[in-house]
């Protein structure tokens, strides 16, 4: 056992990954801790997927910021593992790595026609409106009738985006070409489909609500579309989230529509068997009608019917990327591993662990991270105290900074992100906005000092 402290790599600054830092900082073990992040900025998906319209969820950073305040903790942005940093360089300078590289992609949804013009994954639309530097500065916003496909609070987010007001979400932290995108957005109805039924649908309640809050939005849901079998009902007595769900989507139903300029019409039961082209663009959508099967379950029941929009957003989940020498579960989209140890070949690859979205698939809020990092972390420490961990031959704070600097790559740090931040809310202040969010690359690594 070496009296130096317990030096941990860890590969992707999102949520789980800083929370992995901050259950590693409360063990009783010393340690010293490099975060290394692609991006220019920490924060994953808080920053790059959370929408601009809930500075509330944005707010959670202010809280990771008293984790990375910590002098153990070094963070290493724009630094791309697999590229800029290789699995045995980590084996060279670290006691063991932890994996939290989330997902920023969307899943495939495999039905004729999603390759349209006008067919567009959820994911790269968040990653538009949120400034992701590495996705186009524009967004075609010309439809006036527009769906969305799939119920989970991805679907609400693109839903609320397309149907809110540049104006609206100006206050924002919005950078100014999404500003100038959204006010020329021509939507005016956005119809969400959900293949089963209103007990199914994976929406927040609070989310739910807050579709409503908007001036300019309309909520609207055929009473039709509200069906419940005997598993629905037992789910909505098991978990009160359902039921305010279905309570919630029960009162769109009910209630006298009002004259909002926008609407979002909530469709249940309707299950998208096809995007419609002409001239290669999309032109409609056909839904086969389903019913429950009392398992909370759907059947097909022939019945079809096509939509009249001219734009499809599939928001059926998010799809994480294999990383070099990782291995990786390319059905489920993780990284195999048995409580966060990973496994290659069933066995344990000594000194490799992961966490968050990448170590069990992308579903779940910021909060449930911090369950995943505290499992993995233990399984980490208790290996490290048996002695199973890497053996690296330079294990001294140093050795990373000379590798970086000998392979020329131009990394920021904690330092700099505090730099990039007061520069983001100095380009808001004249406008009265706590912040207006830089999108660009290059500008991201001059602010910051990198
Ligand atoms: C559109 C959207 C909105 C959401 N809104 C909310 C919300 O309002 N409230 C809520 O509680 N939850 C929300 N969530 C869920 C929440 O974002 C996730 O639970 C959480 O971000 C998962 O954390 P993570 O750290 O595993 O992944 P991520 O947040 O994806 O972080 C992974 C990090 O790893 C980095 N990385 C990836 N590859 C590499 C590499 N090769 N080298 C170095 N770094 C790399 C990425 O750049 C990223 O910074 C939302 C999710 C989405 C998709
Ligand atoms: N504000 C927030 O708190 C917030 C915001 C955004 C995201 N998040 C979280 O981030 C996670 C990911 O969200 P998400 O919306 O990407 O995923 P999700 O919650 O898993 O929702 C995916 C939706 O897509 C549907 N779907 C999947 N495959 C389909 C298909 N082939 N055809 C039709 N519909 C299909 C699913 O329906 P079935 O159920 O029928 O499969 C489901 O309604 C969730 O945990 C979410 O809560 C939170």
């Amino acid at each position: 056992m070496t009296s130096r402290p317990l030096r941990v790599a860890i590969v992707g600054a999102g949520p789980a990954g800083i929370y992995a830092a901050d259950a590693l900082m409360k063990s009783e073990t010393p340690v010293s801790i490099d975060l290394f992040e692609k991006m220019p900025a920490p924060f994953g998906l808080i920053r790059y997927g959370v929408a601009p319209d809930h500075p509330r969820i944005k707010g959670i950073i202010d809280a990771l910021h008293k984790v990375l305040d910590k002098p153990e903790i070094r963070l290493f942005g724009h630094v791309d593992f697999g590229v800029d940093l290789k699995l045995e360089d980590v084996e060279k300078l670290y006691d063991a790595v932890i994996f939290s590289t989330g997902a920023i992609a969307d899943r495939e949804l495999k039905v004729p026609g999603i390759d349209l013009e006008r067919s567009y994954g959820a994911a790269e639309f968040v990653a538009w409106y949120d400034g992701h530097p590495d996705f186009p500065r524009t967004w075609p916003l010309e439809e006036e009738k527009v769906a969305v496909i799939g119920v989970g609070n991805v679907a609400l987010d693109v839903a609320r985006m397309l149907a809110k007001t540049g104006d609206e979400l100006l206050p924002t932290e919005i950078p100014d070409n999404v500003y100038q995108g959204l006010k020329q957005n021509k939507a005016v109805e956005v119809h969400v489909f959900g293949r089963r039924g209103p007990a199914q649908a994976k929406f927040s309640p609070m989310e739910l609500k807050e579709l409503d809050h908007s001036p300019n939005i309309e909520v609207i849901v055929d009473p039709e579309d509200i069906d419940y079998d005997e598993e629905s009902i037992a789910e909505r007595n098991r978990h009160k989230m359902t039921d305010q769900v279905a309570r919630i989507i029960e009162q769109y139903a009910i209630r006298d529509h009002g004259d909002r300029p926008h609407r979002i019409y909530l469709h249940f039961f309707e299950n998208p068997i096809e995007v419609l082209g002409e001239d290669g663009k999309v032109v409609g959508l056909r839904t086969e009608r389903t019913e429950l099967d009392g398992t909370g379950n759907v059947r097909a029941t022939g019945k079809t019917t096509d939509w009249d929009i001219t734009a499809v957003y599939r928001a059926v989940g998010y799809l994480s990327d294999d990383l070099p020498e990782i291995p990786f579960d390319t059905r489920a989209g993780v990284i195999p591993n048995a409580a966060g140890r990973v496994l290659k070949d069933g066995s344990h690859l000594t000194g490799v662990y992961t966490t968050g979205w990448i170590k069990r698939g992308p579903v779940g809020l910021i909060g449930h991270t911090k369950g995943d990092a505290n499992e993995t972390v233990a399984c980490l420490l208790e290996d490290h105290a048996a002695g199973s961990t890497f053996k690296p031959e330079t294990p001294e704070e140093s050795a990373i900074e000379k590798l970086l600097e000998e392979r020329g790559i131009r990394y920021t740090t904690w330092d700099g992100w505090y730099r990039l931040d007061a520069h983001e809310r100095a380009l808001g202040e004249p406008h009265g906005r706590n912040r207006i969010k830089v999108v660009e690359r290059e500008e991201m690594l001059d602010a910051s000092g990198a």
